[in-house]
């Protein structure tokens, strides 16, 4: 029998309806034991159910990164993953997961660009839905985020998107209303930002009256964790849940605003309402239990995954067919760069989770050839902070912020990081300070520069052997780290001679300074310890990729640089990289480069090099899925959900600090409707990889695009045809894209836009028809000066390629009135 929720609510009082509109702590619901009224758990993220713990926790299935599973352009196989995703939350307890990521990639800039999926609003939509249909299927709900207009990190708290109508409906909203509308989301998480003035979780004209009102979202909305401001105003917003908790806007001052009459308590009871609804929806009154988090490490999860990796796989150049390698028994292959041994499996921030395992690709080559001779050389580093110690620290507690008292307890990490993130170190209760010390022993493995980092959200410093060496204590200042709540990294360098040994000790305190906006909650320490690599190193890989008959460059970015909480400072491969892929190249014509990043990279050597494959991070079978691709035993599934630029001049809001990063707490979307290759294509720049660019071990050939009719009546549907055949000599898959390019029209239009694709899978010589269908919303654009979208009457071109830059077919279609769909309630 289903909920009488009106009836739960006439019989709560009003501080019991309260307790419910924010969380209990930072990923529980408040329960009402007496009412029988469940507490639902949430969990990050988009690739994978990270549970309660931010780091070191119980392990999880780490699945690749947004922007990999809008690469595969593979609505089917996206679906899957939701699911699988759905199972993982709920192995973590969980039934509500903070995910999908669906903000668009406006500049190359964004931290987080790695998270969401595309610079498409049409891509990011499709693998959206496929993505929330799948994990609801499980029961699990998704929560769509941030809500609206999220695109960088640059004072990411407070920064205001100011972004034109037509540009919020055409590119920024699309995504979400999709995944309402066709999708049908039970959850949707507001941003931190602000839009056109306004903070996300107070937007009364985006949350109530376009999300709820125009598109019919019946789900629940919560703010983005500690990211509402106000009182009154996000209650009257719509947006019902503040997380994480316990209340810092709601709880008794939310009681007090209804009992002064500064709102209704019908608001109250809405949001309330919606609170009790996603728990119904989700099965927690059915079934209230909070079970322990499991780590179980599931076959048809790694499986999945593996094969993600692969779909996700861009091959961006392959002269001469080096790709797939095939190398002899006996011969020898240089591996070269960090990545081939430190996996990089994925982005940084709440996205990050304590993956089963990381499989790296030199030990997946190894393992499928066995027979070849592979070497190994790091090449140059590409770190962002100085590596951690993988080894063991353990910490001794104190109750107290200065080391007074008797010590409380210790706690043993995995590595030389520690965060408490909305959990506390053992022995420490909520809201007591309290302090640490560790004791690290750094022996130097060679000759050299090493160097020695601290970061910390609360004070640290460091000694090395007694002598103070590393201060972020007496001038700890709020930085970019830990979502902006750490300081930035401090670095002490010294020459040391290999076999030397130091001594290091390092101190915390979680009392800081009085900031405003610190987040109560965030404690981490990190300490980096490392050589850097210099120019004996760049020498040795260079010395190995000659003597090789192959040589493959690991090269990209990690999860510093791919992250939460700053922005890139630029596309420019970091530290020596660049110099070390130029001189293998030069070194061994037979020289593949096997990228990784979030986002685009500038490849000054792009022409040296035969083969480039763009791997992303694709999650724990990082090695696997890179080896499958690279020997053949999987095709390069993957085509760019973004454009990459020639020059970082050629990218959208490059040069004017107002539309990138912003001045004075704005950021003007005054590009418009113009980026990705929207912009590339209306400004007649030609990028260096164009959106939806990606190369296959086979051929396919395009051929007999045709519409179902010629001319199209206002309110019609129009199916599209054609033949897609595999010309080429291996099975493979093809991503057949259509765009629209409207022929004439009254308010300037970008000259194409993707609005439907098809993955499709073919054996030599097979080919197959595939049907594609285009609605009205296909051919409209948003009309602001009528608030409606409008499709005019007049012809359209449809053009099918395998890239917004390779289109084969053409075909044109005349629509014969005008079709309007307002948007007001
Ligand atoms: C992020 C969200 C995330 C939340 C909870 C925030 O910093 O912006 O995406 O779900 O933290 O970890």
């Amino acid at each position: 029998m289903p909920l009488d929720l009106d009836a739960l609510l006439d019989a709560m009082t009003l501080p019991e309806q309260v307790s419910l509109l924010a969380g209990a702590d930072f990923w529980h619901t408040v329960p009402i034991p007496r009412l029988a009224v469940p507490s639902v758990k949430v969990s990050d993220g988009p690739n994978g159910a990270r549970g309660g713990i931010f780091k070191d926790g119980p392990s999880t299935a780490c699945f690749p990164v947004g922007i990999a599973l809008a690469a595969t352009w593979d609505a089917a196989l996206i679906e899957q993953t939701g699911e699988a995703l759905g199972r993982e939350a709920r192995l973590k307890g969980a039934r509500v997961l903070l995910a999908p990521t669906v903000n668009l990639h406006r500049t190359v800039y964004n931290g987080r660009n790695f998270e969401c999926y595309s610079e498409d609003p049409w891509l990011a939509g499709e693998i959206a839905v496929a993505y929330v249909r799948g994990l609801q299927r499980t029961g699990v709900a998704a929560t769509v985020k941030h809500f609206v207009g999220n695109e960088s990190e640059f004072q990411r708290l407070t920064i205001s998107s100011d972004i034109p109508e037509r540009a919020l409906r055409e590119l920024y909203l699309l995504p979400f209303e999709r995944v309402v509308r066709e999708g049908g989301a039970w959850a949707v998480m507001t941003g931190y930002n602000r839009v056109d003035g306004s903070f996300m979780a107070d937007h009364r004209r985006l949350v109530e009256e376009v999300l709820r009102g125009q598109w019919g979202f019946d789900g629940l909305v919560m703010t983005d964790w500690a990211a509402a401001h106000d009182t009154v105003r996000s209650v009257l917003a719509g947006c019902d849940l503040e997380m994480p908790g316990p209340a810092r806007e709601r709880g008794a001052k939310l009681v007090e605003a209804v009992q002064a009459g500064r709102l209704p308590a019908s608001a109250v009871r809405a949001c309330a309402r919606r609170v009790l609804r996603l728990a119904e929806r989700v099965g927690s009154f059915a079934d209230p239990t909070l079970p322990p988090e499991r780590a179980d490490d599931l076959p048809e999860h790694r499986a999945l995954i593996r094969r993600l990796g692969a779909a996700g796989c861009v091959l961006l150049k392959n002269e001469g067919g080096l790709l797939p390698l095939a190398p002899a028994p006996g011969q020898r292959v240089a591996l070269i760069g960090r990545a081939a041994t430190v996996p990089q499996i994925m982005g940084g921030g709440s996205a990050n989770v304590n993956a089963h395992y990381r499989s790296a690709p030199a030990d997946a080559l190894r393992e499928a050839c066995p027979e070849v001779g592979f070497t190994h050389h790091p090449g140059a580093d590409i770190h962002r902070l100085v590596p951690r110690q993988p080894r063991p620290m353990t910490l001794e507690i104190y109750a107290s912020a200065d080391f007074s008292g008797p010590m409380v307890a210790t706690q043993t990490v995995p590595d030389s990081e520690v965060q408490w993130i909305g959990s506390r170190p053992p022995g420490i209760a909520e809201g007591t300070p309290f302090s640490c010390r560790a004791r690290l022993e750094y022996v130097a493995e060679s000759d050299g520069e090493h160097a020695f980092s601290l970061v910390s959200a609360g004070r640290s410093r460091l000694a090395i052997d007694g002598v103070p060496a590393l201060d972020a204590w007496r001038d700890w200042r709020r930085g970019s780290t830990y979502f902006t709540f750490g300081c930035d990294e401090v670095v002490h360098r010294r020459r040391l001679r290999a076999g030397e040994r130091l001594a290091l000790q390092v101190e915390f305190s979680s009392a800081l300074p009085d900031v405003p906006g610190q987040q109560a909650g965030v404690h981490a320490l990190r300490v980096g310890a490392s050589r850097l690599l210099d120019e004996r190193d760049i020498e040795a890989a260079v010395a190995a990729a000659r003597g090789a008959d192959l040589a493959i460059v690991f090269a990209g970015l990690n999860a510093e640089w791919d992250n939460e909480g700053l922005d890139r400072p630029g596309i420019t491969l970091p530290h020596r990289q660049d110099e070390l892929i130029a001189k293998v190249a030069a070194a061994n014509p037979r020289t593949v480069v096997v990228l990784q990043s979030g986002s685009p990279l500038l490849l000054p050597w792009v022409a040296d090099v035969r083969a480039m494959l763009q791997a992303w991070y694709p999650g724990q079978e990082c090695g696997h899925a890179i080896a499958d691709v690279l020997l053949g035993a999987a095709e390069p599934g993957g085509r760019l959900p973004q454009s990459w630029p020639a020059r970082i001049e050629d990218t959208v809001a490059h040069g004017d600090p107002a539309a990138y990063p912003g001045v004075d707490g704005h950021v003007a979307y005054t590009e418009g409707l113009l980026i990705g290759y929207r912009h590339h294509e209306a400004r007649g720049i030609a990028p260096r990889f164009a959106f939806g660019h990606g190369l296959s071990y086979t051929r396919f050939e395009h051929s007999g695009l045709r519409c179902d009719r010629p001319t199209l009546r206002p309110g019609e549907t129009l199916g599209v045809a054609l033949t897609v055949r595999n010309v080429g000599p291996r099975a493979g898959s093809e991503v057949v894209q259509l765009y629209v390019h409207d022929e004439q029209s009254s308010l300037p239009r970008p000259p194409q836009e993707l609005k439907a694709f098809a993955k499709v899978f073919l054996a030599p010589g097979e080919s197959r028809e595939l049907r594609l269908t285009l609605s009205m919303r296909s051919f409209a654009f948003y009309d602001d000066r009528r608030a409606a979208w409008v499709a005019e009457a007049g012809r359209f071109e449809l053009r099918v390629g395998a890239s917004a830059a390779d289109i084969r077919l053409r075909v044109g279609v005349v629509l014969e009135g005008e079709w309007v769909e307002a948007v007001e309630m």
